[in-house]
């Protein structure tokens, strides 16, 4: 059995300055600019949907994988979703290239070396919509100084419901759910409930090792 340990925090409860934090960056649009190297990236996604098979050969859509790591959860959907293409992005290079050699990128797959936060912004800019968006176990940042670097606690958070249909966050830490659940709230209007999730079979290998060390894990879903 893994023994990964589970998350503790120095907070009890959602943030006191949660709500206070989120509004202001609603009403203040995130301006930061563009790395080139993210710039980079968006133009290899803007390539592939200009390249055979375009867009329109992508029935089910564009699914959207952020902070995904190895690639392997955008791997595993873009095997279960054969007509749909998966974007997978993580800033991580030394990761992304932890696929072993042998292991196939399917042609509806793209994984770029990236930050979220930028080509979250350059695929609303551009009109590249996503039917659903997949966050799975961001880093945590249970420290409560370190609210800013939780995804709902980000100045660009707001951009994100322009950005899919749906929106998937999986946690082993419900707080950073339900910190996030609020959030939405707020910027939307739309209640959506932390549930917690049956694992049968883990789709990245932090979820993996979760469930082999026993964890509790938890999923949001929301439009
Ligand atoms: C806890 S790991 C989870 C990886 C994968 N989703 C999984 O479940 O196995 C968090 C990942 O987020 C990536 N990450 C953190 N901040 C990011 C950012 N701003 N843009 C892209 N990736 C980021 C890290 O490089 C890391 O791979």
């Amino acid at each position: 059995m893994d023994n990964s340990k589970s998350v503790t925090s120095n907070q009890q409860g959602i943030h006191q300055r949660l709500t206070e934090t989120v509004n202001r960056h609603i009403q203040s649009a995130y301006k930061k600019p563009y790395q080139q190297h993210n710039i980079e990236a968006f133009g290899q996604l803007q390539q592939k949907l200009n390249s055979p098979p375009k867009a329109a050969q992508y029935p089910q859509g564009l699914i959207f994988d952020s902070c995904c790591g190895t690639g392997l959860s955008s791997i595993t959907l873009a095997e279960q979703n054969p007509n749909a293409l998966i974007v997978g992005v993580d800033q991580s290079f030394a990761r992304l290239n932890k696929n072993t050699p042998e292991q196939i990128i399917p042609d509806n797959c793209l994984l770029l070396q990236a930050n979220c936060e930028d080509i979250w912004r350059m695929c609303i800019e551009h009109k590249i919509h996503f039917e659903k968006h997949y966050i799975l176990y961001p880093n945590p940042w249970p420290k409560s100084s370190h609210l800013k670097r939780r995804w709902h606690g980000h100045p660009v958070f707001p951009v994100l419901k322009d950005l899919a249909k749906q929106t998937i966050v999986r946690s082993n830490w419900p707080l950073y759910l339900e910190e996030f659940a609020q959030s939405w709230c707020l910027l939307t209007d739309n209640q959506h409930r932390v549930k917690q999730l049956i694992i049968e079979k883990p789709l990245t290998l932090f979820e993996k090792k979760y469930w082999l060390s026993g964890q509790t894990l938890f999923e949001l879903v929301v439009e």
